[in-house]
């Protein structure tokens, strides 16, 4: 069994899983509240709150799957990208594990982590597919083969979950903003207001979102504040529609562009209800099987990190212990 740590955030994560990744026995999530008064995430906030937790998320993960220390055979961590201080947190904790047991360490990239979600959903899944990333940090295509993932197209600017955030506060709502903007736009009008999709007419598989954002802020500037309040859910839904229909033309683009018969959609905006009912029916339409983690699994944890361990070198021991975290 693996004891796979995610850290790069602002989730306290944990997990084990099957040497094989496809089995998850544990999946242990802290997500951090300390950072929602601030409208977005404090790196500073974030690495003590992970000193603060990780053990106890690490000791959580190895009771859930009905272990100890003694029932694992390595040890999984997200090396990169991340907060610097965040991921220092995590992958200290996974050397001292590692280094106590004479245990192999395999550094994980966060975004083939993320991708790597989808072989927990559906553990018969193989490559070729194309793969949509849309989180806070990152939104991205790739083409993901046997040998690995290769970059198609990607945000010129703000990342999708990004856009929902700083869309959300703009809106008066809280953060994370993706699930808010969702639950503001429930009875609201997509088609009341009109909303930029970045860079929809190019023919590439690139994304923009800046365009959406000073749209939306040029709108509230026209209301007044019970303006702003009664066109709220109208605002919300026609923001979040936009941000869908940016990432599903894209992807589909990108799946007819390589003949691809699969799809894999991951990273936090996944979860968005919307997108998934949107990329659903396109798909049925087109007949591309379509994979997309369950929420829990969209959003930072560490099965996701576990499940890319065997697609990753492992490093024996005692040759981790130089070994670093990376921003980029
Ligand atoms: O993958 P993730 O948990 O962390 C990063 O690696 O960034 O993604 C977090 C992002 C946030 O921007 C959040 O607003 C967005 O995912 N998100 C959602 C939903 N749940 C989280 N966006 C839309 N709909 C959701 N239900
Ligand atoms: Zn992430």
């Amino acid at each position: 069994m693996i004891l796979a740590i995610e850290t790069s955030c602002d989730d306290t994560c944990a997990a084990v899983i099957r040497p094989d990744g496809r089995k998850a026995l544990s999946n242990v999530v802290h997500t951090q509240t300390e950072h929602a008064r601030y409208g977005g995430v404090v790196p500073e906030v974030a690495s003590r709150a992970h000193l603060e937790r990780l053990d106890g998320v690490i000791e959580k993960a190895l009771a859930d799957a009905g272990t100890d220390l003694e029932g694992i055979t390595g040890v999984a961590v997200t090396v990169r990208p991340g907060l610097i201080g965040a991921l220092l947190v995590g992958v200290a904790a996974a050397k001292g594990i590692a280094y106590a047991r004479r245990l192999p360490l395999v550094p994980v990239n966060h975004l083939e982590g993320h991708v790597a979600a989808a072989y927990l959903a559906q553990p018969d899944l193989e490559p070729p597919f194309v793969a949509l990333i849309a989180s806070g940090g990152h939104t991205a295509l790739y083409s993901v083969n046997g040998e690995g993932m290769s970059l198609l197209g990607e945000t010129l600017d703000d990342a999708a979950g990004e856009a929902l955030d700083k869309g959300a506060r703009m809106l008066g709502l809280g953060f994370p903003g993706g699930p808010e903007i969702s639950r503001a736009a429930a009875n609201g009008d997509p088609a009341r207001h009109e909303f930029p999709v970045g860079l929809r007419d190019k023919n590439n598989l690139d994304f923009s979102f800046s365009g959406l954002k000073t749209s939306l802020l040029y709108k509230l500037k026209a209301l007044d504040e019970d303006g702003a309040r009664e066109e709220l859910p109208h605002l919300a839904a026609g923001y979040e529609h936009a941000v869908v229909e940016a990432l599903s033309r894209k992807l589909l683009r990108a799946a007819e562009a390589g003949d691809a018969q699969t799809v894999v959609v991951a990273g936090g905006v996944a979860a968005n209800g919307l997108l998934r009912r949107t990329l659903e029916e396109e798909c049925g339409r087109r007949g591309l099987r379509l994979v997309i983690p369950p929420p829990g699994l969209c959003t930072d944890n560490a099965a996701m990190i576990g499940a890319a361990a065997p697609l990753s070198r492992a490093v024996p021991f005692p040759e981790y212990l130089t070994l670093n975290a990376r921003s980029v």
